[in-house]
């Protein structure tokens, strides 16, 4: 808008031609504001501000039946008020407290999205109440058999409600731009436990009812449930951590040092404005290492390696306390403005904790991981741009390398060329000025051109050199509109790295493994080691290593993973009763998208691939199997 102003004046100035051709180009390259087409809800009339949930957890049928209030304001006087839904069955709906019916449809069903639910109201209307069940095939839930738990015993429910699933259990208005506070009552099979986003209890209820508030403002992608057979251990005086008791207490030694991360985050970026912060350990099927429920984050039991090395998840996580949580995106196409602040954190805090050499393996990983990622898309593909473009697509698409670490990178950039201290005071005011708002790409750059080159950057002075330089030094439309990665991306160098790439190319020169050097070597240095080693081994070459360093029997899932990569590569069979196990025993879609997509390269891979499938996929979360369908041309 600003620069929309500043050239209308300018014009008066008599440079009209020159001008008119700048701005076209202005307003090609970016979006004045952005319209959620992810959602049906009629949000910029009807705004909803509070729910009241009351479910009840049928885990026999795998059904939610509840009621769901929603408190609004109409600032339009509309007549209906429109909500997403996605394989919802509505019953009735009624107006206020007086229990009224009132009409209601739902609309044609459109892929991804599910179907808008349309309920008439009067202008004076201040509240609706729907009364619903949930489809056993609702994609935000996955409900488990015992055997499914390390338990063994009882029954376990989870929610994922980012991106768009929130409507599968809850009607809502299911907008990354819109905030609500929340209540709840859940009543589940005695005996279990349940948590929420929300205010937790530590103990169980006898009878299996439990209550929530909700008191911050919250987008419903961070609404969440888990029910199961789990308990609570403290790690600090607002930090815990929820597992089954099997795993609780490995869990809780694991994740001891969160308190630290979480000391480290608020130095940077201000105090934790959520009160608690819990950490829920899920059952192996949950499809992704960690989400980021507010007050609560979810997390795949694979990060407990027994030794620490893989708390990265954690601070990431922990950091969307502030880059997500409290300044949020405002549609989806601005998924960096989550993904790519809170893996720049990431490494800021694992720096804090664990030191500089740390941190520059991380990066270094995120590094060859954008590269890779960016070779694979073509350097032209639209969808290396961080400002995305999602219309009639799925949201999950954006969840590439470039979201989180070309936004990574972009942030790292500008601390580099401002100066740690300068760029940390810049992001802490940053999260108090937008703290429980929203964010997009052309109002980041707009608030980091005031902040930092003090003005809007049209406006800058000629004379002013300094500003000017900085302006084209950074690029910045270039980082968020453009595609492929600018030559200003910070370059990384690891010490640490460059001793385990030294220790590779004397083992190909012909070192024996044994003779490697490889003391103190930590989970990351391994990482590097398997990804950097050449694609070309020989049986006896895997024999070697695997003898010399146990891969195949490595309790760490990451490092698991890399090598398994390889076994399927270089048919090293030994190691397939280990993969076999791998694929059926955790549902991650991250380990098993890489798998089985290597698998599928070759006719005995995809016979093998197909033959596990058969018995994993009804473990698997349907985030996880539906993508696994198409490597595999999966028919039902
Ligand atoms: N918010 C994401 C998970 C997510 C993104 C779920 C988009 C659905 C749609 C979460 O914070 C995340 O990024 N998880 C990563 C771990 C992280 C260390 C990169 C994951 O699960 O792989
Ligand atoms: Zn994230």
């Amino acid at each position: 808008m600003k620069i929309r102003n500043h050239y209308t004046k300018l014009m008066f100035a008599s440079l009209l031609v020159c001008l008119i051709f700048i701005a076209g180009c202005a307003s090609e390259d970016v979006p004045d504001h952005d319209v959620d087409v992810h959602t049906f809800a009629n949000v910029d009339d009807v705004v909803v501000t509070h729910m009241d949930l009351d479910m009840a957890l049928n885990f026999d049928d795998q059904i939610i039946s509840g009621r769901a209030s929603l408190q609004f304001n109409n600032l339009t006087g509309s007549e209906e008020i429109v909500l997403d839904t996605r394989d919802l069955t509505i019953e009735r709906v009624t107006l206020d407290d007086g229990g009224e019916e009132t009409e209601f449809s739902l609309g044609e069903f459109v892929d991804y999205l599910g179907q808008p639910l349309t309920i008439s109201i009067t202008p004076e209307t201040e509240k609706v109440n729907v009364y619903y069940e949930t489809s056993p095939e609702a994609a935000a839930l996955q409900w488990l058999e015992p055997e499914q738990t390390a338990g063994g015993e009882h029954p376990f429910l989870f929610t994922q409600s980012q991106a768009v699933l929130a409507r599968t259990w809850v009607p809502c208005q299911d907008a990354p731009g819109r905030r609500i506070t929340y209540n709840a009552r859940v009543e589940v099979p005695e005996g279990l436990m349940a948590v929420m986003s929300a205010e937790n209890q530590q103990e169980r209820s006898p009878d299996g009812v439990y209550e929530f508030t909700m008191p911050q403002t919250i987008p419903t992608y961070l609404l969440a449930l888990s029910v199961g057979d789990f308990d609570y251990s403290p790690l600090s005086d607002r930090i815990g951590v929820y597992a089954e008791p099997e795993i609780l207490e490995d869990a809780a030694w694991e994740f001891a040092d969160t308190e630290e991360m979480m000391k480290a985050a608020e130095n940077m970026y201000g105090a934790y404005r959520w009160g608690q912060y819990d950490i829920m350990v899920l059952p192996p099927s949950f499809p992704f290492g960690g989400m980021e429920n507010a007050r609560l984050t979810f997390v795949t039991p694979t990060i407990i390696a027994g030794d620490r090395s893989l708390l990265s998840l954690i601070a990431h996580e922990l950091a969307h306390s502030w880059a997500g949580n409290l300044v949020t995106m405002a549609t989806w196409n601005d998924f960096w403005i989550n993904e790519g602040f809170t893996s720049y954190m990431t490494n800021r805090i694992m720096e804090e904790v664990y030191g500089r050499d740390y941190a520059e393996m991380l990066w270094h990983l995120d590094y060859q991981e954008l590269i890779a990622t960016i070779e694979e898309m073509g350097e032209d593909n639209p969808d290396t741009r961080l400002h995305l473009d999602l219309k009639g697509r799925d949201p999950d698409d954006g969840m590439t390398a470039i979201a989180y670490i070309k936004g990574a990178f972009f942030l790292k950039m500008l601390e580099n060329n401002l100066g740690r201290e300068r760029f940390d005071d810049f992001l802490l005011q940053y999260f108090n000025s937008f703290a429980f708002q929203t964010m997009t790409s052309e109002a980041f750059l707009s608030y980091f051109r005031g902040i930092v080159l003090e003005d809007p950057v049209r406006e800058v002075p000629a004379d002013d050199m300094e500003e000017i330089d900085l302006e084209e030094q950074l690029k910045l439309d270039e980082w968020v509109y453009g595609t492929g990665l600018p030559d200003n991306c910070p370059v990384i160098h690891s010490d640490e790295f460059a001793k385990v790439e030294d220790q590779i190319d004397s083992w190909i020169a012909g070192t024996d493994a044994s003779d490697m050097e490889v003391e103190n070597w930590t989970t990351h240095h391994w990482l590097h080691f398997l990804m950097n080693l050449s694609e070309e081994l020989s049986h006896e070459q895997m024999v070697e290593l695997d003898n010399t360093f146990n891969f195949t029997e490595t309790e760490n899932s990451e490092i698991l993973n890399a090598w398994l990569l390889h076994a399927i590569e270089h048919r090293y069979e030994e190691a397939y009763p280990a993969l076999e196990e791998f694929l059926l025993s955790q549902g991650r879609r991250k380990f098993l998208m890489p798998l089985y997509s290597k698998l599928a390269e070759t006719p005995e891979g995809m016979e093998m691939a197909q033959e596990i499938y058969r018995e994993a996929r009804p473990t698997y979360h349907p985030i996880s199997y539906q993508s696994i369908d198409e490597v595999l041309d999966w028919q039902n």
